[in-house]
């Protein structure tokens, strides 16, 4: 009986530590969230030797917005969201992928991304909220790519582990504007709903949105099981470990996701903050309600994206 006992309680803490939040990610998480949204400042008296204290201004606070589908997203409100492209000699840039910016040097985005017909990815703006107008309250600014990390277990046309990274050329300055989304705390089966971010292009390159776009999604679970056929994109069919079944129940719009970028939830604790949940892999069925897409689940990759992380210095 002690024995049992014994045993049910070492497995109780083992479950709880195997479902915690990441240690390094929670701590990367508040750092991020410091380092735009708190403020010291110094706080002395009038008289002459008066001691200085410190005082740390939290700008982090206020509700989370309400998500309205297929709204345009606010200014600062997904300061991590990126595009990736390809910009050739004449100068001219094609966008074709979404991404994710998870450190000050690395943007999140799928492995397929690095297999279009529109050449390699060396370009990642940041920092926008609507192409071609300066009229918006954005702090556009467009970041060369050092190297694109793909997946090592990434065999296309199959689009299992369809995750990467591509390091950029400079480090980015954190700002309102400009900042990474945290990594996931969980496998994300507890939420039930999440925020899909893009500018709206259906598959690559369709016709897109000049303003960045959010919309509401679902998590459908194990639903993809049976609604996700053997392909050539999926030859084994949906895997519930890897990847991620989310879609809308109603036939809106939900064709706003880039290839490559987020599913968000947001911070527990933090309402300025966002973890990066899922990434777009899959094509989007647009017009068919109740048929969820298949999405990477971060959190499985957790390991590879922190050894990889590990080597930027
Ligand atoms: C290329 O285009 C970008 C974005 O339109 C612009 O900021 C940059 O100055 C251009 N570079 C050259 C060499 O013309
Ligand atoms: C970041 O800020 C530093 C200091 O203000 C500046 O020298 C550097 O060029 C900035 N980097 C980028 C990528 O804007
Ligand atoms: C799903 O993917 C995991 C990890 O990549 C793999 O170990 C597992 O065998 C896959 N499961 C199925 C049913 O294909």
């Amino acid at each position: 009986m002690l024995r049992l006992i014994f045993l049910l309680v070492s497995l109780a803490s083992n479950l709880v530590l195997g479902q915690g939040p990441d240690p390094a990610v929670q701590k990367a998480c508040t750092l991020f969230k410091q380092k735009v949204f708190e403020e010291r400042v110094a706080i002395s008296f009038l008289f002459p030797n008066a001691p200085i204290t410190w005082e740390t201004l939290d700008s982090c606070h206020g509700s989370r917005p309400l998500i309205v589908d297929g709204d345009p997203a606010e200014s600062k409100e997904f300061p991590h969201a990126a595009r990736l492209g390809h910009r050739n000699e004449k100068n001219e840039t094609k966008w074709f992928c979404g991404g994710t910016l998870i450190s000050n040097r690395l943007v999140l985005t799928a492995a397929h991304c690095f297999y279009t017909e529109f050449g390699a990815v060396n370009v990642v703006r940041l920092g926008e909220l609507w192409f071609d107008t300066d009229e918006d309250d954005a702090e556009p600014e467009d970041f060369g790519v050092l190297r694109s990390i793909e997946h090592p277990e990434f065999k296309e046309p199959a689009l299992y582990n369809d995750i990467a990274m591509v390091r950029l050329d400079r480090a980015v300055n954190f700002s309102l504007y400009k900042h990474p989304a945290c990594l996931p705390f969980d496998d994300g089966e507890i939420h039930d709903k999440f925020i899909a971010i893009g500018w709206g292009q259906k598959a690559l390159a369709q016709a897109e949105s000049k303003k960045l776009l959010k919309v509401e999604l679902r998590n459908y679970h194990q639903r993809c099981l049976v609604t996700t056929e053997k392909n050539e994109d999926l030859p084994e069919g949906f895997n519930a470990t890897s990847q991620m079944c989310i879609g809308s129940p109603d036939s809106k719009d939900t064709c706003n996701g880039d290839s490559g970028g987020p599913v968000l939830v947001y911070h527990k604790d933090f309402p300025c903050m966002q973890h990066v949940i899922g990434v777009t892999s899959t094509g989007i069925s647009c017009d068919t309600p109740d048929v969820p897409s298949v999405y990477t689940r971060v959190n499985h990759y957790l390991k590879w994206i922190k050894a990889e992380m590990a080597k930027v210095t």
